[in-house]
């Protein structure tokens, strides 16, 4: 096992077994964040070249979507194999020089685990189907003979989570099951060399530098599917918050994270974990429990409205369930599954489904409704003031440093996720959150990469690029770096005290006398009295503006 503590470029990552309770994680998405071999895709080397930008922002850690073998099929959440790089994106001898770059500058490594599928290209998918029916081989995944004379139907009429059918026909009669794309077959959690080969992936990556490991659906991998399939339709109906629907959540997940927690503790710091587990609320702090991952994300802020009776029920609500968990809560505005914030906030107020909402004004390529753009970044920069200074780890996706808006008009032609593909184009997907970063203000990728990059980028990518915006006072890029350096001097415990305000404005006060007051109203509120630390746009004249954060140190 590595010790990276002995190595003296190191020394910079104490050995604190709590550093995640209230780190700021960057999330690197990395085919669209720097690519340094000029085929147009992202890579390892890339992330190590922008390891002085990283630096800069002032970040403890680094989230790393997938960056294994993969074809791609859905962005690198389709893995080919767990222990290695994908050579598109590098080789392992690069990811040992990045993890050592970014340990170098005090950077932790977050790594993306997934392991409620893997892609059809994996070598056991591919044993699979060269294997009979009724084989060991096949016993990994989820077979089920097909209905009818030949099976030439499949065993139920279940929806994949990406649209079209959930099973897909092998050819003999049976098929397999895919929450998402088709190249994404299930796991069979049961399946002990399933669970004891994910134990051996944990060690490679922990030995490799990993600080910890994001776990894509954690709340998908155990299911329990009986003889006589149920429908859809009875699917919809049962209710998905007793531990006991036969696809999500059920309760003995919990086992496998249980393991996998022995091997975290394995580590000095132990290594820890992040369930991406979209539950219901009550149900998340059983994911993020110290015997479990330790730590679940919590989304609920991404789909409130910019509203402070809802952040304030949000944020009271998760600060309570993770201290009873003993862990602490993740709060994340965008990442590379959703419509980034900047422009989720220029839309109307999205009500009850965030995600059609969203949907509905990428299909009119971004035209209906009228995006307020101006407004969106204003309201955005806000709600991450708040953010930034909630107890608990904040979550930050490449490219919101820079206000990047949704690229909505991607042609269809250039699409590439996989939602599009299957709905047919009834979800445009998700590839406007994904487009390549701009790093400069001109140039064909905007510094991207010497070849271009994989998805269109927009003119304003140039005026919205880290050169444009690098040193400028009041530039997105700028206020994100000052937040997250007064982040770390500020933060001490984690509590947080509520102080009782006008409706439209949400108040509260950490330790040290760090107050966070936003107006989330149109007009004017009289400033609380204090030294002025931060905003998150103008304030003079002793008034705090609409639509702005504001932090203040007080003695009160
Ligand atoms: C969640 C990931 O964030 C998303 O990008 C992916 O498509 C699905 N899980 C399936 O792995
Ligand atoms: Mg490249």
């Amino acid at each position: 096992m590595t010790d990276l503590l002995e190595s003296p470029t190191h020394a910079l990552l104490a050995a604190d077994p709590d550093w995640w309770r209230q780190a700021a994680v960057y999330q690197i998405y990395p085919r669209s964040f720097a690519d340094s071999d000029g085929d147009g895709i992202g890579d390892l080397r890339g992330i190590t070249e922008k390891v002085p930008y990283l630096s800069s922002l002032g970040i403890d850690a680094v989230w790393l979507s997938p960056f294994y073998p993969s074809a791609l099929a859905d962005g690198g959440y389709d893995v080919d194999d767990y222990r290695d790089v994908d050579p598109k994106l590098g080789t392992l001898a690069d990811f040992d020089e990045m993890v050592e770059a970014l340990h170098g500058a005090g950077i932790r490594l977050i790594v993306d685990i997934v392991p409620n599928h893997t892609s059809d290209r994996h070598e056991w998918f591919r044993e699979a189907l060269a294997s009979p029916k009724g084989s060991p081989a096949r016993a990994r995944y989820i077979f089920r003979d097909g209905k009818g004379e030949n099976g030439e139907l499949p065993p139920s009429d279940w929806v994949s989570t990406f649209g079209g059918p959930a099973w897909e026909p092998v050819g003999d009669g049976q098929w397999y099951m895919h929450y998402f794309a088709k190249e994404q077959p299930d796991l069979d959690w049961t399946n002990q060399e399933v669970r004891d080969d994910f134990l051996k992936t944990l060690r490679f990556w922990s030995d490799r530098g990993a600080d910890g490991f994001r776990v894509d659906v954690a709340h998908g991998c155990a299911k329990d599917l009986p003889e006589e399939l149920p429908s859809q339709a009875e699917l919809d109906a049962l209710e998905r918050t007793s531990g006991t629907h036969p696809l999500w959540d059920r309760d003995e997940v919990h086992e496998i994270y249980a393991e996998w927690r022995n091997v975290f503790n394995e580590y000095d710091p132990p290594r820890v974990g992040v369930a991406e587990a979209w539950v219901d609320p009550e149900r998340r702090s059983r994911y993020a429990s110290a015997e479990g991952l330790g730590q679940a994300f919590n989304f609920d802020l991404l789909e409130a409205d910019f509203e402070p009776q809802q952040f304030r029920e949000i944020i009271a609500f998760n600060l309570a369930e993770a201290a009873g968990a003993g862990s602490s809560t993740t709060w994340v505005f965008s990442n590379h599954d959703v419509v980034r914030h900047a422009t989720r906030y220029a839309l109307p107020p999205r009500g009850e489904d965030t995600k059609k909402a969203g949907n509905a004004w990428l299909l009119s390529g971004g035209t209906d409704p009228v995006a307020d753009v101006e407004g969106g970044l204003r309201r955005a920069r806000a709600a991450t003031l708040v953010m930034l200074a909630l107890p608990g780890s904040a979550y930050v996706y490449q490219g919101e440093e820079l206000g990047l808006p949704e690229v909505a008009d991607i042609p269809d032609e250039a699409r590439q996720d996989p939602t599009f593909f299957r709905s047919p184009g009834v979800d445009k997907g998700r590839d406007g959150c994904r487009v390549p970063m701009p790093w400069t203000t001109s140039g064909d990728s905007y510094g991207f990469g010497p070849a271009g990059a994989h998805l269109p980028q927009p003119a304003v990518y140039g005026e919205l690029s880290v050169e444009a915006q690098e040193g400028v006072a009041g530039s997105t890029l700028e206020f994100y770096r000052t937040a997250l350096r007064l982040r770390h001097e500020l933060q001490t415990d984690e509590t947080l005290d509520w102080i009782e305000s006008d409706p439209h404005v949400l108040h509260f006060r950490r330790p040290g006398g760090w107050h966070v007051v936003t107006n989330f109203g149109t007009e004017p509120v009289a400033l609380p009295a204090g030294e002025l630390l931060h905003s998150s746009g103008p304030v003079e004249g002793g008034a705090l503006p609409g639509e702005t954060t504001v932090w203040l140190r007080s003695a009160e």
